[in-house]
């Protein structure tokens, strides 16, 4: 509805001391994505003008996170008022609405923050609040009889009468640029925190006739995650949102609240995924596919009609084409199967490229690793490499090749050739049998 020029402001500056973590808050990660990122996904999905984040001196890894966004120092960090003042050279020439919001809340969608700016609108500011039994940490809303906010009191600054309010700033604001520049001029800090607060612009506003809309969310969308327990409900809800989102694309999840997805995961129709499945950044399933149970799946193309698992982990560039199946207790690291190809049990696939129809048989590693060095296996099409065999790279093994059981190969192998790199057993004929008689005469002696 609004057709105000927009510019957004994200606040990352805050210590996120809650978190206990050497990590800045804002760059933990829900569903595979650092918190910040979801953020400027919210405001991008809004295209404003431009994207400002906060970020405190020491946070460079937070700049490049949200590149290439501009990014502004708060030096020291001094509350959310003190950080929006930050951003204030970078949108000098802006004029319009601008719409704060915190990097802490990454749960937000664009239809409530579009309602936010239609909601100052008509008076140039608007604030989202959200209702919520345990208002506990958040900044209470008080209002006047027309449903205007007329002060927001901070948790830690509430009467006990204030404590019951149960209507609570979710954190983000629409505020016309002229006004917003005016109000955080006048901030204060004399507050329980002794920092300047955001959330004062709406008395000081009020004081120059200027009245505070509202907007309102759910308290799930509008969580704020300032510790590892609210980072665990955020993912929670983060998860359900994406599972949902994949069972209404097609995908049949046997019991959803045991499979974890990632922002980025994308799938094609009818895929099939087993309870205890987890699959982290990077990975793109095709049709037809069987994800069976505890399967661990980073960094993996998964072609049409191709059945993982149970209790397979692959990762680090996997690509298994059309067809092809890895089975239980099998890890695959940068491998290439071609359509086709199989490693039904037991195996290790590392740097590895195995082509069509070739079958790796139980047991069989690609010795990749020299203690300084990986190195390469190709497997041509159509070989059948044999159980319990190393395979020690670089090496080749030509199309259509037989590799014995329990071979060690070292050397390339040339198509259609057999390989067997064992020794001959030795057999000595009605052995077990004397040496039993031998055995159980000396215990009578002893016995
Ligand atoms: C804030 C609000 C509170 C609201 C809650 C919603 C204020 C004063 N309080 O409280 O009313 O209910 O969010 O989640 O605004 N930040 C900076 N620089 C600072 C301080 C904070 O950039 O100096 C950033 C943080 O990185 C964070 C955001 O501002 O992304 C909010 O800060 P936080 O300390 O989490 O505020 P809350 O106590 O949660
Ligand atoms: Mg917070």
């Amino acid at each position: 509805m609004s057709q105000q020029p927009l510019a957004c402001i994200v606040l990352a500056a805050g210590k996120g001391t809650r978190m206990k973590s050497a990590t800045p808050k804002v760059l933990h990660k829900i569903a595979g994505r650092p918190m910040i990122n979801h953020v400027t996904a919210q405001a991008e999905s809004l295209s404003p003008q431009k994207i400002c984040v906060v970020i405190a001196p020491d946070m460079d890894d937070v700049a490049d996170a949200v590149s290439p966004h501009a990014t502004a120092i708060q030096q020291q960090q001094k509350g959310t008022g003190d950080a929006v003042k930050a951003a204030k050279d970078a949108l000098e020439d802006f004029k319009g609405q601008i719409l704060i919001l915190i990097g802490d809340a990454p749960l937000l969608t664009a239809t409530t923050l579009s309602a936010l700016r239609d909601a100052a609108q008509d008076t140039g500011l608007a604030v989202l609040g959200m209702v919520t039994e345990d208002p506990t940490g958040y900044g209470r809303l008080e209002l006047d009889d027309e449903d205007f906010v007329t002060a927001i009191v901070e948790d830690k600054d509430c009467s006990a009468a204030q404590k019951d309010i149960t209507l609570c700033n979710a954190g983000n604001f629409c505020v016309d640029s002229k006004l917003l520049w005016q109000c955080l001029d006048e901030l204060q800090n004399d507050n329980a925190q002794g920092e300047y607060y955001l959330t004062d612009i709406v008395s000081l506003a009020a004081a120059k006739g200027v009245k505070c809309g509202l907007a309102v969310t759910d308290e799930i969308e509008a969580l704020g995650v300032n510790s590892r327990n609210q980072l665990a409900q955020a993912e929670w809800v983060m998860q359900t949102r994406l599972r949902e989102a994949a069972m209404a694309g097609g995908v049949t999840l046997l019991d959803p609240e045991t499979v974890f997805l990632n922002m980025d995961t994308t799938f094609g129709q009818d895929v099939l995924i087993e309870p205890n499945v987890f699959i982290g950044g990077n990975v793109h399933i095709g049709d037809h596919v069987t994800i069976h149970a505890y399967t661990h799946l980073q960094d993996t193309k998964l072609g049409d009609h191709v059945k993982v698992g149970p209790f397979a982990r692959l990762r680090g560039e996997c690509v298994l084409e059309e067809g092809a199946v890895i089975g239980n207790f099998v890890e695959c690291k940068k491998a290439h199967m071609h359509e086709g190809a199989k490693a039904k049990h037991l195996a290790y696939i590392g740097d590895a490229t195995v082509g069509a129809h070739s079958n790796i048989s139980a047991g069989v590693i690609t010795v990749n690793y020299d203690g300084y060095e990986k190195h390469h296996t190709t497997i041509g099409s159509n070989v059948m490499v044999g159980c319990d065999t190393t395979l020690v790279a670089p090496v080749t093994i030509g199309d259509g090749a037989y590799i014995a059981a329990g071979s060690a190969i070292t050397t390339d192998v040339a198509p259609d050739a057999l390989a067997v790199a064992r020794n001959r057993p030795i057999i000595r004929d009605g052995w077990a049998a004397s040496y039993r008689q031998k055995k159980q005469k000396s215990k009578k002696k002893t016995g």
